[in-house]
């Protein structure tokens, strides 16, 4: 029997993966407190439990939740997560997403709070030697964000060791779409990610969309990715959450939809969807960006029962565009 009713910590429940977590913890019944300081989060995305304005790296507001709440984990989606801005300002990087992160596992392991269920990405691999990605593969990042990341992995294992605290580390591909209410969804500003770049194109928010790199060894010259629909990342976690709670050991599993697309796909669907032309420009290679990036989640299925809903990159577009719309109607 899963387990019901826990008190689970979410920490940036107010960003775009995070505010779907609160969500499916909401209706699955346990009770949810949120931790985010609003940096690049939305208040209007929490849509339910109890939210704690604050920042992850301070140990006071940490003390105080920890005090004042039965929590019985927490799941952690606080990380900036732009490959290309970590480029240019690593230690912005190394900052949030390692010392914020040691202060609240320092807090964590005070007040024995024992179960962690952490986002890490699919950028911890680097450049991969083989298609699709195991969670065996070699982990050699090419950029500081999958530093930050692979580091933050590394120092769980070490306090599992140490402190019993045990995780399940979540290697996502491409989160994207949105929740079929079309009451949240991505909301980043600025926004880099693909797929909401596309249709703010699409809906003449953009005059185009700059496709970064068209001579890729790939099928078309652009770069090839695995979407995953943000509600199906969001299933996983739940049952990470379960399992962890029912005393399995900590885990790292893969999150992908197994299927690759190219960015010009991306585009040509989003344009079958919208019904919208979408203007291109090419640009250079995004520094950073590894060519392929395609899962292989069969970890996730086999030990904790996975089974996305979405696997058609179609669906999950329509899905975004339904939040786009229903957004860009409410700001007007
Ligand atoms: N791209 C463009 N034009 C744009 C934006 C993106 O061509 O305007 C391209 C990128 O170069 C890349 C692809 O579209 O080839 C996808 O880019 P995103 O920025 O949407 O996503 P990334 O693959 O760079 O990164 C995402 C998450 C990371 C995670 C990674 C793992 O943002 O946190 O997936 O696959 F690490």
């Amino acid at each position: 029997m899963p387990n019901k009713k826990k008190t689970i910590l979410v920490v940036g429940g107010a960003g775009y993966i995070g505010s779907h977590m609160v969500r499916k913890l909401i209706r699955g019944n346990h009770a949810v407190v949120v931790l985010d300081n609003l940096s690049t989060g939305n208040r209007k995305l929490i849509q339910g439990g109890e939210f704690v304005p604050g920042d992850l790296g301070d140990r006071k507001t940490l003390d105080q939740l920890f005090s004042s709440h039965a929590i019985d984990a927490v799941m952690h989606f606080a990380a900036f997560s732009q490959v290309g801005e970590s480029m240019h300002h690593p230690l912005k990087y190394y900052r949030n997403n390692i010392a914020a992160t040691i202060t609240l596992l320092d807090a964590m392991v005070r007040h024995s709070v024992k179960h962690f269920i952490f986002s890490s990405t699919a950028a911890v691999y680097g450049e991969p030697e083989a298609i699709p990605i195991i969670e065996d593969h070699p982990c050699i990042p090419t950029n500081p964000y999958g530093n930050t990341k692979l580091a933050v992995e590394r120092m769980l294992a070490d306090c599992d060791a140490a402190h019993d605290l045990k995780y399940v580390a979540l290697r996502y591909f491409n989160a994207a779409g949105a929740d079929g209410s079309g009451e949240i969804g991505e909301m980043h500003d600025p926004e880099t990610h693909l797929i909401p770049i596309v249709l703010q194109a699409a809906s003449g928010q953009r005059d185009h969309i700059q496709v970064f790199g068209t001579d890729y060894p790939t099928t078309d010259g652009t770069c090839i990715r695995d979407y995953v629909h943000v509600n199906d990342l969001a299933q996983a976690h739940l049952l990470a959450l379960d399992a962890l709670l029912e005393g399995a050991g900590s885990a790292v599993y893969n999150l992908g939809s197994s299927k690759g697309y190219s960015v010009r796909e991306v585009i040509g669907k989003a344009e079958a969807v919208t019904g919208h032309k979408i203007p291109v420009m090419e640009a250079p290679r995004r520094a950073g960006d590894p060519a392929i990036l395609i899962a292989s989640s069969d970890r996730i299925k086999k030990e904790l029962g996975w089974k996305p809903v979405y696997d058609d990159l179609g669906a999950i577009i329509e899905s975004a565009w339904n939040w786009h719309t229903k957004e860009r109607a409410a700001r007007a």
